[in-house]
């Protein structure tokens, strides 16, 4: 099983495909061993990746020169290569099999149930696991209306961000007389570090498009949107590959398994822009106009695209009905906390081991998620906080890392569930900076209709700017505060709702990070530019000259053999001299504050064996 989602083709896999195939075929093993394309398998940081089944043996950052001697060792002579297998990182030895390692040990897949295991440009593959029985059983046995208490019985909550729950939505649109009515499946994804939507999309379409369908035949809309953003090229071509299989198999269409319900699905590109995500502004998208939010009520199930009611659901929501339909509400609605029930999926990325697509139980505490499936932090940093939510999210804090995940424990914290990015933070970011990026990306992506949003957005950065760059005043952080809160009350859409956020947490859990750069001229993590100093201490440099080779705006001066020194008003703070010093000399230091003003740089380089020989005296 080979993984080709997004992440593995841009690693290589296709060329890695060819390779195996090739081997396959001149070991004569063609008619022995398949190589089955699958979506992503979850697990990214390791890809390009493979599991051999049915033995479940896992191997990661594959490379084409690797693939002669695994093919030889593996498929010919039974024994699996260990050099290729995963190992932990806080461990020496291999851990073979996919089932025992922690990455996937604590997942629950419901959503992504099929990933790794089909191919998903076939459509065979999905009806092999189930797929389209529950469409089958609620046409044939299930009124619409019983589909959509179903739906309000499990307790399924729309998984795009605010957490509405999606039977109840249907109920409105099914309530409304105008006709004809639509269904639009979300998968605009703009949030930062997210790809929950692009690899369901990748891994298993037809999951989203027997959701969908059943939601259609539950509401009574005969058409229906998947509004995908372009720069999903591998997502668009295989949900085109699965709607055609779909309609050619007689489930989309007209008298769909002849029930007499007619529906079809088409695909609707959008350019890339983070407010095409909020429901009316899709919308207007998809009707050409220019994408900009309008005031809600009337809400889309009452008044939708072309002015008709229309059910606009995630498509990771959407993928979750197949299941709820086949097992039931009952067996849904066990899953989870007692407002949230099911599962999540979540983008675990940032300063994390184990960088991957996870779907787990809401109520699993960030503890488990960080350390357990994501195996702690790189380099035995400490953890500082985790990102949720994307722009429209918080920081949330060490503190709270025992915090059970679910809508509202999110929400109270500080961040929201969001539709599913968490960015691990380790001690070396600064939450400044942080919050400076998201109001960055907020303040780009405005629509600039709301004064609040468009120049709120624009005020927050700038003050932001200020303190990052060391000329913070007395009052900047009420100011956010009290700016941010006036963002949120006068703003009309969930971008300009949300996107103090990022600021207020911040403030909320490190007010005392914002008050050392304001106050100290200090950036506690060592990441503001304005407030850091790059120096080399004199009693451990050996005149190695490396540093000075590298920089690269000749900020160093020294020759062999004597103590370098760094003009400061050359330097960039690239930080090159501190990688390339060698660890055991570990000569470069990274200064902030007052420890940064109290600096003495020699005057001039002089010979390592002088300077030592003046202070041994
Ligand atoms: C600025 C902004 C961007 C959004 N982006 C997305 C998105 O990419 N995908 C998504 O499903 N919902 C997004 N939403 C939420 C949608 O407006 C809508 O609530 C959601 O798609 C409804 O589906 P659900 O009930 O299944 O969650 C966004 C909202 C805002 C305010
Ligand atoms: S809040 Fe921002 S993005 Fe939303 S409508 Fe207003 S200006 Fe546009
Ligand atoms: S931080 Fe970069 S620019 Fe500054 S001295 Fe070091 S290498 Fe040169
Ligand atoms: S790399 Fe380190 S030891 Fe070598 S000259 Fe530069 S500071 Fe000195
Ligand atoms: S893209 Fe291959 S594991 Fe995610």
């Amino acid at each position: 099983m080979l993984c080709t989602g997004t992440g593995c083709v841009a690693g290589g896999a296709f060329g890695i495909r060819e390779c195996l195939e090739r081997e396959i075929a001149k070991q004569g093993l063609q008619n022995e061993v398949s190589v089955v394309i699958t979506g992503c398998n979850g697990f990214c940081g390791q890809g390009p990746l493979l599991v051999v089944e049915p033995d479940g043996i896992f191997y990661g950052f594959l490379r084409p020169e690797d693939i002669p001697f695994l093919v030889q060792e593996h498929f010919l002579k039974g024994r699996p290569v260990r050099r290729l297998m995963f190992v932990p990182p806080e461990k020496k030895e291999p851990t073979p099999l996919v089932q025992d390692i922690p990455f996937f040990k604590k997942q629950l897949l419901i959503v992504l149930r099929n990933k790794g295991i089909i191919d998903p440009e076939k459509i065979d593959d999905y009806i092999a696991r189930d797929g389209y029985a529950a469409l089958e059983k609620a046409l044939r046995t299930m009124e619409p209306q019983r589909v959509i208490e179903e739906v309000i019985e499990s307790g399924l909550r729309g998984r795009g961000g605010a957490g509405f729950p999606s039977g109840i939505k249907w109920r409105v649109c099914r309530g409304e007389k105008k006709t004809p009515k639509y269904i639009i499946g979300n998968c605009d994804e703009g949030d930062p570090g997210a790809y929950m939507d692009r690899s369901l999309f990748e891994s298993d379409p037809h999951s989203a498009i027997e959701g969908m369908t059943i939601a259609a035949y539950a509401i009574g809309a005969s058409h229906g949107y998947f509004y995908v953003r372009t720069e999903y090229p591998l997502a668009i071509r295989r949900m085109q590959i699965a709607i055609s299989q779909a309609r050619d198999y007689g489930l989309l269409g007209e008298d769909i398994l002849g029930s007499s319900f007619d529906f079809d699905i088409e695909i609707r590109e959008g350019s890339g822009a983070f407010v095409c995500g909020e429901e009316t502004s899709l919308i207007h998208s998809i009707e050409g106009e220019s994408p900009e939010p309008r005031q809600r009520p009337p809400f889309p199930a009452q008044v939708g695209v072309w002015g008709c009611p229309t059910v606009l659901n995630n498509v990771e929501t959407l993928a979750n009905v197949p299941v709820i339909i086949n097992r039931g509400a009952g067996w849904f609605s066990n899953i989870g906390t007692e407002t949230s029930k099911g599962t999540k999926i979540f983008s675990l990325v940032g300063k994390i081991n184990n960088t991957g697509l996870i779907e787990v139980p809401m109520g699993i505490t960030l503890r488990e998620i960080i350390y357990e499936i994501g195996g702690g932090i790189p380099g035995d940093k400490k953890f500082k906080a985790v990102q949720t939510g994307g722009p429209s999210g918080g920081c949330i804090p060490y503190d709270l890392i025992d915090l059970p995940i679910d809508y509202e424990s999110l929400t109270e914290a500080g961040s929201m569930m969001g539709s599913g990015g968490m960015i691990v933070l380790d001690e070396d970011t600064c939450v400044v900076d942080v919050a400076k990026y998201f109001v960055q990306f907020t303040n780009d992506e405005s629509c600039g209709k709301c004064i609040t949003c468009r120049d709120g957005s624009e005020a927050l950065l700038e003050v932001l700017t200020r303190i990052s760059d060391g000329e913070g005043q007395e009052g900047d952080v009420d100011f956010l505060e009290e700016f941010g809160i006036a963002i949120k009350d006068g703003s009309m859409c969930g971008l300009g709702t949300t996107l103090p956020n990022p600021v207020l947490s911040t403030i909320k859990y490190f007010r005392e990070e914002y008050e050392a750069h304001i106050k100290e001229k200090r950036c506690p993590a060592l990441v503001c530019k304005n407030l850091v100093k790059y120096y080399i201490v004199p009693e451990k440099c050996v005149g190695c000259l490396k540093c000075l080779k590298e920089c690269p705006t000749q900020a160093i001066i020294g020759a062999s053999k004597q103590i370098h020194i760094i003009e400061q008003p050359k330097c960039t703070k690239c930080g090159t001299c501190l990688d390339v010093c060698p660890v055991k000399v570990s000569a470069v230091i990274k200064v902030s504050g007052e420890e940064a003003r109290n600096l003495k740089t020699l005057e001039k380089p002089v010979p390592v064996k002088d300077f030592r020989r003046a202070h041994e005296a």
